[in-house]
């Protein structure tokens, strides 16, 4: 079936729920139409080039003489979108994937280290780590000096970091497997906290956000996005930054959770980030005003950057 054709037969099974609230969001009926034939597309593929490995301009030059066409991921150096003529996508069977040259990952998916921006040297916490996709880019960004503590709730996910670590030949990392609330060791210089979310930034990848969509499951997991990042941000450093991230596209699990946590740190600080293609958050919503911080967040919408959404905002403890 042409793409067009599964892309109309799915618009017609999303909950009318769904499609009140995002309607409500995009604030008009064009623009979620837009909006949700944009986010059920395949996903475009994209690589993330391993600096650790390899050099940006000869990994280009290797997959160009093989007839692959890369395009710059306009907010990361070393991501580019990719595509050969005869259509084939199975990267993940390239010898360049295979040595760790390259990772695949989801263009969004590398925003939230690139605002980061981890340095060598530094003391870094990935608190939610699995399968690894954002502590190598980091490493990468680190060029390996220093150290990021990985840490994964889940064993059964440990394995494809593990594996994902060693492809790409990072060795300043140290995997722990505890929940992140629950975590003791303190003083980091950055922390990423990529949060268990929704997923309704992915359905390009999966239709279960769309079953499992509701009020009170977007509540359940807004309550453990709070907890997360009041953790995290206690175990900061003074004058440590923190990046929240989510493939959410709600504004429970975002501008909500970011109100309750401001609310609770009125000391906190936002950073402005410039992401080309990002949105602003929201500032007020349906009767509801958020934090005046959440304007320096940015939401990825499928429909504005072709790719997954995403949601990113980076906090600073002062010094
Ligand atoms: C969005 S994914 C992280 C993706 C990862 N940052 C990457 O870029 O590859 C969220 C991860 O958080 C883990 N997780 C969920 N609850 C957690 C908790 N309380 N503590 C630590 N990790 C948790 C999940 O198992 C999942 O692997």
């Amino acid at each position: 079936m042409a793409d067009e054709d599964r892309i109309e037969e799915l618009v017609h099974q999303v909950k009318p729920a769904f499609k009140e609230h995002y309607v409500k969001l995009l604030g008009s009926v064009e623009a979620y139409e837009r909006f949700i034939r944009a986010a059920l597309r395949w996903p475009r593929k994209s690589i993330r080039v391993n600096t650790l490995k390899i050099s940006v301009q000869t990994l280009r030059e290797r997959l160009e003489a093989k007839g692959w066409r890369l395009e710059p991921v306009p907010w990361c150096p070393e991501g580019f979108f990719i595509q050969h003529p005869t259509g084939r996508r199975d990267i993940g069977n390239l010898e360049e994937h295979a040595l760790g040259y390259v990772y695949v990952q989801e263009a969004s998916s590398m925003a939230p280290p690139v605002v980061l921006n981890p340095q060598p040297g530094e003391l870094v916490w990935d608190a939610t780590a699995a399968p690894g996709s954002k502590t190598t880019q980091m490493a990468a960004m680190m060029r390996n000096e220093g150290v990021i503590l990985a840490n994964e709730l889940d064993a059964s996910r440990i394995a494809s970091l593990k594996a994902n670590l060693e492809r790409m030949g990072v060795w300043n990392v140290i995997i722990t497997q505890s929940d992140a609330r629950r975590f003791t060791l303190e003083g980091f210089d950055a922390i990423l906290l990529d949060a268990p979310c929704s997923g309704t930034g992915t359905l390009s990848k999966s239709l279960k956000p769309l079953e499992w969509w509701s009020e009170r499951g977007l509540l359940r997991l807004s309550r453990i996005q709070y907890s997360l990042l009041t953790h995290a941000y206690s175990l900061l450093k003074p004058g440590g930054r923190l990046v929240y991230s989510t493939c959410s596209l709600e504004p429970l699990e975002n501008e909500a959770v970011l109100t309750d946590f401001f609310a609770r740190h009125p000391e906190a600080e936002t950073l402005p980030i410039s992401l080309p293609g990002g949105s602003p958050a929201f500032t007020v919503l349906e009767g509801s005003v958020f934090d005046e911080r959440v304007r320096h967040a940015v939401r990825f919408w499928p429909h504005e950057t072709g790719t997954d959404g995403f949601f990113i905002i980076l906090i600073r403890k002062p010094a």
